[in-house]
């Protein structure tokens, strides 16, 4: 017999089984909790709550540890390209060298995007927000591919499409938001190279690929692949515990990350920079206003739920970050606002106290800005690195037998039963 736990209410105990992770954060197993004592648990956010049993991430909040199926992300982001850590995080393990020649063919065989969900994007009100569009495109995908969906021999096809057509469906939102003629995609280039060629490339001035560029966007998508039950992640497996199609799934991740608590930072965290520059760049009063309890202000790109010290991609962006705007020769006003925001926060005790250190949405704003991304994508690039780890997750769970229909319970504090009154006698 394993390790237990014993509960003791009124005067009883109860033993409950304790699930052993192979990196120590150990799990109290209460999936029998209701049955035997009547009782639920009251967490709010999920905070203490496992949901699932995962080999896919390992992070140490504590510790400032990020590893996808082992392999720690500074090493991923030294060394790994994007399709090759989404591989990486779908399959198990790192490719061969054909392995994953096999994975990119089937990237370019499925890149393209049909043209009758042309007229979808060209129906978009012009200000519509690009992760609006995004979530409803892949909604619809599913409806022009249903011949190849989700049987076992197909499963590898469909998430190469996922991910090969999110990314040009993401350009070509683009193109077409700012009336241009959209570039197709292109066989000659690598997934990161292709994207910002489809953003970038017009008749009119052809887009140049920077292989340093082209790395600083490998390293970004590679910090966003994945991070375990975040809120998007848990939104994908919520969706996709009821068996939905993974389109759908997929699809509610990208609305869970649109917001500014979760993928939304980034562009929240550019805003906020740029309204401490233009209030003439002294962040204190920024600050001040985050530490008030009355003022529902925070300072975006800071704090993070798991991560109680330097978020380990942060730091990774940092130097991203540094390295992409020397290389434009470009002096970003926002940077210097956004490293005395940071020396002054980090120093300040309210956020010592409160575990409070830059999140790597802090610094992957400015890499998108100088890189060329406008801001409303920003959210979009979060959701293109996300992709593998949303699939990822979704197909662990499709071989989990514990991956049960997500039906949280609640506490009732409402009114007790009362009767109906008619309309007249209220
Ligand atoms: N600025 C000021 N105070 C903060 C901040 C912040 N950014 N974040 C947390 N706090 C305070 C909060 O007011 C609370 O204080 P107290 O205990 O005195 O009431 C305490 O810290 C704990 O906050 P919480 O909201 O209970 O903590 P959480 O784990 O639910 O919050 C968070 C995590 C990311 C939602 C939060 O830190 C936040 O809102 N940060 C700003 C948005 C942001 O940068 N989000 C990107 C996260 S990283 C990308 C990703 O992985 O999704």
């Amino acid at each position: 017999m394993g390790k237990t736990a014993t509960l003791i209410i009124d005067g009883k105990s109860y033993e409950f089984p304790i699930i052993e992770g192979t990196e120590g954060d150990n799990a109290i197993d209460i999936s029998s909790l209701r049955a035997r004592t009547g009782f639920i648990t009251y967490d709010p956010g999920f905070a203490n709550t496992s949901v699932c049993k995962s080999s896919i991430t390992f992070m140490d909040g504590e510790k400032g540890i990020l590893r996808y199926r082992g392999i720690p992300i500074e090493d991923l982001a030294e060394h790994s390209t994007f399709v090759e850590t989404s591989y990486l995080l779908i399959m198990g393990h790192l490719p061969t060298r054909s392995e994953l020649n096999r994975f990119s063919v089937r990237l370019n065989d499925h890149s393209l995007v049909h043209e009758d969900m042309r007229h979808f994007f060209e129906n978009f009100p012009r200000r519509a927000h690009p992760m609006g569009i995004l979530s409803s495109m892949v909604t619809a995908l599913r409806e022009f591919y249903r011949g190849v969906l989700e049987e076992e021999e197909n499963l590898e096809i469909t998430f190469a499409r996922l991910l090969s057509k999110v990314r040009t469906m993401a350009a070509m939102s683009y193109k077409i938001s700012r009336g241009h003629k959209v570039v197709y995609p292109r066989h000659d280039l690598t997934y990161c190279a292709n994207f910002l060629n489809m953003m970038f490339d017009s008749p009119v001035r052809p887009y140049t690929i920077d292989p340093d560029i082209v790395r600083a966007l490998e390293v970004f998508w590679i910090l966003h692949a994945d991070h375990e039950q975040n809120c998007s992640t848990a939104a994908v497996r919520l969706v996709g515990s009821a068996r939905v199609n993974i389109y759908a799934a997929i699809s509610a991740g990208i609305c869970a990350l649109w917001g500014p608590l979760h993928g939304g930072a980034n562009q929240a965290v550019v805003e906020m920079l740029q309204q401490i520059y233009d209030s003439g760049g002294d962040p204190m009063p920024f600050i001040e206003r985050a530490k008030d309890k009355s003022d529902p202000f925070r300072l975006m790109g800071f704090g993070h739920r798991v991560y109680k010290t330097y978020d380990p991609r942060a730091k990774i962006m940092k130097k991203v970050c540094d390295k992409v705007l020397a290389k434009l020769g470009r002096k970003d006003p926002l940077l210097d606002v956004a490293q005395r925001l940071e020396e002054m926060a980090i120093k300040d005790p309210y956020f010592i106290d409160h575990n409070l250190y830059p999140n790597v949405d802090f610094y992957s704003g400015i890499v998108l800005r100088a890189i060329g991304i406008p801001l409303n994508m920003f959210t979009v690039m979060f959701a293109i690195g996300r992709l593998p780890g949303w699939i990822s997750q979704w197909k662990e769970g499709r071989y989990d037998p514990d991956w049960k229909l997500y039906r949280p319970r609640q506490v009732y504090v409402g009114d007790r039963e009362r009767e109906y009154v008619y309309i007249d006698e209220r």
